[in-house]
């Protein structure tokens, strides 16, 4: 596939099946990740893959954490959360494993290259035919999710990559007008 074709082309697919990407797709995978922009080189990254048994764990988590901010929630609810993850058969949570006190780098432009290594995954991913879907909701932000997955004092989740093969035809990419996006600026100061 022509690189620029990809990048117009790539889109996100949430009905996914089985097998999960082999060992050398991952492989392309976190390649792609790595290449990412990155100031100083601070890899400021880390995943951490579910598959299996981590699945069905993780399914526990995120019920777990509809419990917390729901006592009363009915079994029904707790069961719905239980299944969000098995929605692909393999799941790579995407951390921004932060440096808060560099000199040169600060924590922003950390969380944006974790957030390039995140994209990269899904080029890299389209690319061989995966299906991907980048997917946050309340259980990224949870901090009792993070705990539960280990996250340190200064990481933050930034979502799970669900990924598998797409079970379907994926959509058609909009060409979209990027004209209202770009300002051609001439130095004269405009204000807002
Ligand atoms: C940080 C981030 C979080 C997202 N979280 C969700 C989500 O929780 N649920 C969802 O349906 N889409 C979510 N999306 C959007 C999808 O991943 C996807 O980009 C969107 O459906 C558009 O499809 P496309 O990538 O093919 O253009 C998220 C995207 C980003 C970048």
């Amino acid at each position: 596939m022509d690189a620029l074709e990809l990048l117009h082309q790539r889109r996100s697919m949430g009905k996914l099946e089985g097998p999960a990407p082999s060992a050398d797709q991952l492989d392309a995978l976190y390649r792609a990740a790595l290449r990412a922009p990155d100031h100083k080189e601070m890899r400021p990254y880390r995943f951490i893959e579910f598959s299996g048994t981590g699945i069905d764990r993780l399914g526990e988590i995120f019920a777990e954490s509809d419990r917390q901010t729901d006592p009363e929630i009915s079994e029904k609810h707790l069961a719905a959360a239980r299944k969000k993850p098995k929605r692909a058969p393999l799941i790579i949570a995407v951390i921004a494993h932060i440096t808060p006190d560099n000199k040169k780098v600060p924590p922003v432009e950390q969380i944006i290259t974790a957030g390039c290594a995140a994209h990269a995954m899904l080029y890299a991913a389209f690319a061989q035919g995966l299906g991907a879907m980048w997917r946050t909701g309340t259980y990224a932000h949870d901090r009792g999710v993070w705990q539960a997955l280990g996250l340190g004092e200064h990481e933050q989740l930034l979502g799970y990559l669900y990924l598998g093969h797409p079970a379907g035809k994926l959509r058609e990419a909009p060409r979209e007008a990027h004209e209202k996006f770009v300002e051609r600026w001439d130095g004269e100061e405009k204000g807002r």
